[in-house]
């Protein structure tokens, strides 16, 4: 894992919903390490611990990263806080990434702010994916436009049914599968969520790559803060960091 720390320049931002936010940052080193699934540490004044981001956006020729926030607590509150010309102490890129299999009919999933990570996986797979978005309700759904504007195919799901399918992102892919095809299964969001779909793609012999989010200390593979249970493929229970061994599993090595 090649990874630095590089002083970025925020080159802009919005708000995509209330209290979610998006960062387009100037970031010649860790753009050009990047891979889609990753994520950085952002240094936030005041907090000795880091907090990590997934990467939303990788552009390799601008030099740009983009990372989406929502505020959960004082750090990404103060996150929140910095404006255009700032300069964004990070540490990236980290963890392994998604590792981009051949697929032709691939399923990518995200629950809330699980979703920004998907984005750069849309960009890869274009008009061969399907993009299944899951939110509370329609006021908080984002990125909508930039996952069509990838070719995908946008399923927008809301809990409250207040916009597109309503109901959870696992029954829109139970649905999904009754009549497509589907050879791989990538999410990010809940563990509730990611759990199911583990038992879904576990049933159709399907494959499938978890993004897990854990609390982290250094991000980079020195605390062991982020250690979960992960299973070999000899059923053997073992320690792994979600920082450096992943963030991203696939679904059978995920003990739940
Ligand atoms: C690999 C990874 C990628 C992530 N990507 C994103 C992303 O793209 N966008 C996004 O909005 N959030 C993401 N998160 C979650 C984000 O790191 C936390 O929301 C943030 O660290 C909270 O910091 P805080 O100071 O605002 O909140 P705190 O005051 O520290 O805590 C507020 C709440 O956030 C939870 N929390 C704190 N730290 C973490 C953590 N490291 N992981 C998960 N929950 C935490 C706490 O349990 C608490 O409920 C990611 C987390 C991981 C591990
Ligand atoms: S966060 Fe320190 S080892 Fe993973």
């Amino acid at each position: 894992m090649r990874y630095t720390q590089e002083y970025t320049t925020l080159v802009a931002k919005d708000e995509l919903a209330a209290g979610i936010y998006r960062f387009c940052l100037k970031a010649p080193a860790i753009s050009r390490l990047a891979v889609a699934g990753q994520f950085v540490q952002v240094l936030v004044e005041g907090k000795q611990l880091r907090r990590p981001i997934s990467l939303a956006g990788i552009d390799k020729q601008a030099e740009t990263i983009t990372i989406i926030f929502e505020i959960r607590g004082e750090g990404t509150d103060r996150m929140a806080k910095f404006v255009v010309g700032d300069t964004v102490d990070l540490v990236g890129p980290l963890g392994n990434g998604f590792p981009l299999p051949d697929a032709k009919h691939p399923v990518l999933i995200g629950g809330g702010i699980g979703n920004p990570p998907l984005l750069p996986l849309a960009e890869h797979y274009g008009n061969a994916a399907t993009v299944i978005s899951g939110f509370r309700t329609a006021s908080a759904a984002i990125l909508q436009e930039e996952f069509a504007a990838t070719g995908a195919t946008a399923v927008l799901c809301t809990d409250d049914g207040t916009a597109g399918f309503a109901g959870f992102t696992t029954q829109a892919l139970e649905a999904h599968l009754a009549t497509n095809p589907c050879d791989l299964i990538c999410a990010c969001g809940p563990m509730p969520m990611m759990s199911r779909l583990a038992d879904i793609a576990e049933k159709n012999g399907i494959l499938c790559y978890l993004s897990l989010e854990e609390r982290m200390g250094c991000g980079f593979g020195a605390c062991v803060g982020c250690a979960v249970d992960i299973r070999d493929e000899n059923g053997n229970i073992k320690r792994k960091k979600v920082c450096t061994d992943g963030p991203v599993f696939l679904s059978k090595e995920v003990v739940r």
